[in-house]
């Protein structure tokens, strides 16, 4: 029984740092005009409306995409087409929808792309393909996003952009996508993969740093911003993504705009870019 509804949580921190780095691997990939994947593992309902109840009841986006969405045009250059598409979806007005990953994918997405989404929600997951179906080569599966993922693999564009993003509702959650991660890239070395973590309890990163190092994965960035520094206390006091076969070009752009990201959102916890397994 699945409980996790990403309405509640649209546009906050977590979501700021992982789209932006969604978007900025994304445009490094389509400098090449060869065809593209864009596969998601946990796609949720593509995009949200911050006027709806859910939004408001936990306010998570005014302490997340609210804080930096006046700043678009001055925005390093990790954050600054993200912030851009965010713009987009609201016409350039003011802030009133939060594009899910589905959304910036379709968005992204060139005529020799693909874009593939997973959900298991049923409402958002008929959201999700009112979105997909409303778009060509967008297609939305009710179905289990690591077991599609493995299925998928290497794709026949031979070139991926494949994001995981669960909602951890399980604490067996963090072996299994970890695992699923080291299974998909056994089977397609050449991809990238953009794995999201919550930091809730530090011991559960770490066991997946043990494990992405014991499936001897390589070439993994890491780029982490915690508002707090860590506690023994429940709940999300920052996240991170483990990128695997990063754009070069990464590394220096995460390093530009992590402090931004942490100054404008008034982090008090640490920012981290660094190599978890080198090239
Ligand atoms: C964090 S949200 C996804 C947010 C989305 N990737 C984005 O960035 O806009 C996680 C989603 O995964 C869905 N989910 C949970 N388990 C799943 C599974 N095994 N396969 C596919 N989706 C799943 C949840 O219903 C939830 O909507």
């Amino acid at each position: 029984m699945l409980s996790y509804r990403h309405g509640f949580h649209a546009g906050n921190h977590a979501d700021v740092l992982k789209h932006a780095t969604f978007v900025f691997v994304a445009d490094y990939l389509q400098q090449k005009p060869s065809p593209l994947l864009f596969l998601d593992t946990h796609a949720g309902a593509g995009q949200y409306d911050l006027d709806a109840p859910e939004a408001r009841k936990t306010g998570e986006f005014q302490q997340g995409i609210s804080l930096i969405y006046g700043d678009r045009a001055e925005a390093p250059t990790l954050l600054r087409h993200f912030l851009g598409m965010v713009g987009d979806v609201n016409a350039g007005g003011p802030l009133d929808t939060y594009p899910g990953s589905p959304q910036l994918a379709a968005r992204l997405r060139r005529q020799q792309d693909r874009v593939l989404l997973h959900e298991l929600h049923s409402t958002d997951y008929g959201r999700l393909e009112s979105l997909a179906s409303a778009q060509e080569k967008v297609h939305a599966e009710k179905a289990d996003g690591l077991q599609g993922l493995i299925a998928r693999v290497p794709p026949p564009e031979k070139r991926g952009l494949i994001l995981i993003d669960p909602s951890y509702e399980m604490k067996t959650d963090y072996a299994i996508v970890t695992a699923a991660l080291a299974r998909a890239w056994k089977k397609f070395p050449t991809g990238v993969y953009i794995l999201w973590y919550p930091v809730i309890d530090r011991s559960r990163v770490h066991a997946m740093e043990v494990a992405l190092r014991a499936a001897r994965l390589r070439s993994v960035f890491r780029l982490e911003l915690c508002m707090t520094g860590d506690t023994a206390e429940r709940g999300m006091t920052g996240s991170g993504l483990f990128v695997v076969n990063p754009p070069y070009v990464l590394p220096d752009a995460a390093r530009e705009g992590l402090p931004w990201l942490a100054a404008r959102l008034g982090a008090e916890g640490p920012w981290t870019a660094d190599w978890l397994i080198p090239e």
